[in-house]
């Protein structure tokens, strides 16, 4: 059974393209094991469970754009009907059962999204004006896996106070620690931030100047932050996806994107991604209780919270239960 009735409803990002060979991939998404592989025109995603005895269907192989088992080799095709159980004679019909369970995916961004109910119709994707802008150089980030609830890691994102103090002198600057006021806005389906301007060092650079940092909450496991230094027109984005593999462990995709110093190298800006999530890695892993709490009376917030407590009502509003303490109540009043 999937574990969040809402969470599976949306696109959640499950791999970057460049990591999917022609090998099939396994990865996790709400505790279910799911497959990906590629076809001759696209990319699809299977519950990795073969129904004759349960071997995961990742362990197989991709022929005539079919997956494999590996264990009996019944090939199921790109519409997850099995088409061959080599062990029956010729003619003999296959039952109509012997079927893989086939998830909607789509490669937007150089990301791999996958949404786990099918009948969930038109779930908008996230949107990410720079990957499409040649204005902008975009580059993956390494994707980075928590031990931490998929609803904390994206609340880190969005939580602009931390920067003078994890990110000292990578991002923010501890002299520099007061946060003007801001507000946050609820526009075409998202969450956005006033322009809120922060002493920073933009790139890890070593410039720190008043940057304006604009936070948009796009969907309740994707954000993005647009950063800009209004004296120099530079700017620099991020696309912030996180996939909820299982209650506590999390993976983020993040897509970084700049509108100079194409020159610089690419490895320059992944790597700088990679410092400061790992700076945030050991202090989300500490956060207790681990579930994001969505009663606004359970935490303290001040001012320069709002986009944590934008965030933390819309998942409560949505209902989502995975990661939250919705689900670990409901968890509670089960037992
Ligand atoms: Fe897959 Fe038997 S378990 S073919
Ligand atoms: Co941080």
């Amino acid at each position: 059974m999937i574990k969040d009735l809402v969470l599976a409803k949306e696109w959640l990002p499950a791999a970057y393209s460049h990591d999917l060979t022609d090998q099939p991939l396994q990865v996790t998404i709400l505790e279910e094991r799911v497959v990906l592989f590629r076809t001759t025109n696209a990319i699809k995603a299977f519950k990795d469970l073969c129904i004759h005895r349960g071997a995961a269907l990742s362990l197989g192989k991709v022929v005539d754009d079919c997956i494999v088992c590996p264990y009996h080799g019944w090939k199921y095709d790109d519409a997850g009907a099995c088409v061959k159980i080599p062990q029956q004679p010729p003619g003999r019909a296959i039952p109509s059962k012997a079927k893989a369970q086939v998830y909607d995916c789509v490669e937007k961004y150089g990301i791999i999204w996958v949404k786990m109910n099918s009948e969930a119709g038109d779930t908008p994707l996230p949107l990410y004006d720079e990957h499409l802008n040649s204005g902008f150089k975009t580059v993956c980030a390494s994707p980075h896996t928590l031990q931490a609830a998929a609803p904390r890691v994206v609340e880190n994102f969005l939580d602009v106070s931390h920067l003078a103090f994890v990110h000292e002198g990578s991002l923010g600057h501890s002299d520099y620690a007061e946060i003007p006021d801001y507000k946050v806005h609820w526009k075409d389906n998202r969450y956005v931030s006033d322009e809120i301007a922060v002493y920073a060092d933009a790139d890890g650079t070593g410039n720190f100047t008043t940057i304006y940092y604009t936070f948009e909450i796009l969907r309740p496991t994707v954000a993005r932050l647009k950063k800009v230094n209004h004296e120099t027109g530079e700017i620099f984005s991020m696309l912030f996806a996180v996939l909820p593999e299982e209650e506590r462990k999390s993976t983020v995709f993040a897509l970084v994107s700049r509108n100079y110093s194409f020159d610089a190298p690419d490895q320059y800006f992944r790597d700088f991604q990679q410092l400061i999530i790992e700076q945030d890695t050991s202090i989300v892993e500490s956060q207790k209780p681990e579930e994001l709490p969505l009663d606004l009376q359970a935490e303290l917030h001040l001012n320069p919270d709002r986009l944590s407590i934008a965030y933390r009502r819309w998942l409560g509003d949505l209902g989502v239960t995975f990661g939250s303490d919705i689900g670990s109540r409901l968890k509670k009043a089960a037992q």
